[in-house]
């Protein structure tokens, strides 16, 4: 069986440049990018490379850019740091949108604990976060505000120009988890105007386990990992150079692809959700179609439970994704899809489809033969059927 990956946010194959400029960083580049010598320096001319590159894709400078383990760790340095750099100011307040990934909402609420206030502002029915929204939350007393450019199961990005400009007219700086966005469309740090930024390898066909804080020159932030002097203070411990090595070629090959936007991928994901939409009783569409990243698309199938057609999916060779997270044997609803307020059922039905590299048509046309009687299946089985008007897609 032909196994068909619909699951690119969760995770992305590793590009081909990627996996051959890590194996030739293991293989030739073992030195320590703090050594003097000339090992050392091989090594840190790699880092500096992978530096530029990220920095480019994101309109940065180098000097801004730093290595992290990955996005979660990105997302605390960023909250924590900012928070920890004004402890003994009265800006002690922290406001981020209710729809963040769990690294921004649980580092929320971790330090909540230690004194810090905060305020989860609510989206639309779209998956947007209302400016004025935003304004009413805000204060005189807000450190930071982080909001996510693009979200990781509906995909809607988020109008961050005028959010960021909401931050700054109270003094507050504004950080992005741009970590679903960076790669699947431009993204320019001065163009939206934020002042951190959040970004993940693992995300853009690059290596697991390595990400980047963006961090504008001049913004407070005081160091989480202590101890060396790596990434000019603000992360210590001897750098991961093949890893940052492949995500320095996943960045270029990014940025290029950004440059010269491919419809492919758009195509074959509007392919696929239309098809279901017109094909599925019961079917419809979560988010804004009209302000999304090219590649996800999330579906609600009215009395189907998301983990039972995930499974049926997988059975059947292909890999998808669900918001809701099946913990202790009861399934937990998708906090996005509540914050848009939709309904029980509908926080628990839904699936994400995310396509990316390497995907094909006629993948998509086996998904699609294979959807309607799997989920006519699951519905026989439940003894539950599509709620009368629900057949009307949206
Ligand atoms: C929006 C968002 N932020 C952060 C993360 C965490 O990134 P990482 O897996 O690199 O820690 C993810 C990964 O799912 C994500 O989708």
């Amino acid at each position: 069986m032909t196994r068909i990956y619909f699951d690119h946010n969760a995770t992305t194959p590793v590009a081909a440049e990627v996996a051959d400029a890590m194996g030739a960083a293991l293989h030739t580049v073992f030195g320590n990018p703090s050594s003097v010598h000339g090992h050392g320096q091989q090594a840190k001319t790699a880092l500096d490379t992978a530096r530029a590159a990220v920095a480019h894709l994101i309109g940065g400078e180098p000097t801004e850019v730093v290595f992290t383990s990955g996005g979660s760790e990105s997302d605390n340095l960023a909250i924590r740091g900012v928070a920890e750099s004004l402890v003994s100011s009265r800006r002690r307040h922290l406001v981020a949108s209710a729809i963040e990934h769990e690294a921004v909402l649980q580092t929320l609420k971790a330090l909540s604990k230690h004194g810090w206030t905060t305020t989860l502002v609510g989206v639309d029915e779209s998956g947007v976060v209302p400016t004025d929204r935003l304004a009413e939350a805000v204060t005189e007393d807000t450190a930071l505000v982080s909001i996510m450019h693009a979200n990781n199961e509906i995909g809607t990005i988020q109008p961050l120009i005028e959010l960021a400009a909401v931050a700054h007219d109270r003094g507050a700086l504004f950080h992005t988890d741009a970590v679903q966005s960076v790669g699947k469309i431009p993204v320019d740090v001065t163009a939206l105007g934020v002042d951190l930024l959040s970004l993940s390898g693992h995300k853009l066909n690059g290596p697991k386990g390595v990400g980047a804080l963006w961090v504008r020159r001049g913004a407070r932030l005081r160091a989480q990992m202590t101890g060396g002097k790596q990434e000019r203070g603000r992360r210590a411990g001897t750098e991961n150079v093949p890893a940052i090595a492949g995500f320095g070629v996943a960045a270029d090959l990014a940025a290029a692809k950004v440059a010269t936007p491919d419809p492919h991928v758009a195509a074959l994901r509007d392919r696929l959700e239309s098809g279901i939409l017109s094909n599925v009783s019961g079917s419809q569409r979560n988010g804004d179609p009209r302000r999304r990243v090219g590649n996800t698309s999330n579906i609600s199938f009215d009395g189907v439970e998301a983990e039972s057609l995930l499974i049926a999916l997988d059975l059947d060779g292909v890999a998808v994704s669900t918001g809701s997270a099946c913990s202790s044997g009861t399934l937990e609803p998708s906090h996005v899809l509540r914050a848009m307020g939709f309904s029980p059922h509908r926080t628990q039905n839904s699936i994400r489809f995310s396509l990316g590299l390497g995907n094909t048509e006629a993948e998509v046309d086996r998904v699609l033969g294979l959807l309607p009687g799997i989920v006519a299946r699951l519905r026989t089985v439940s003894g539950r059927r599509p709620r009368a008007g629900v057949a009307v897609h949206s």
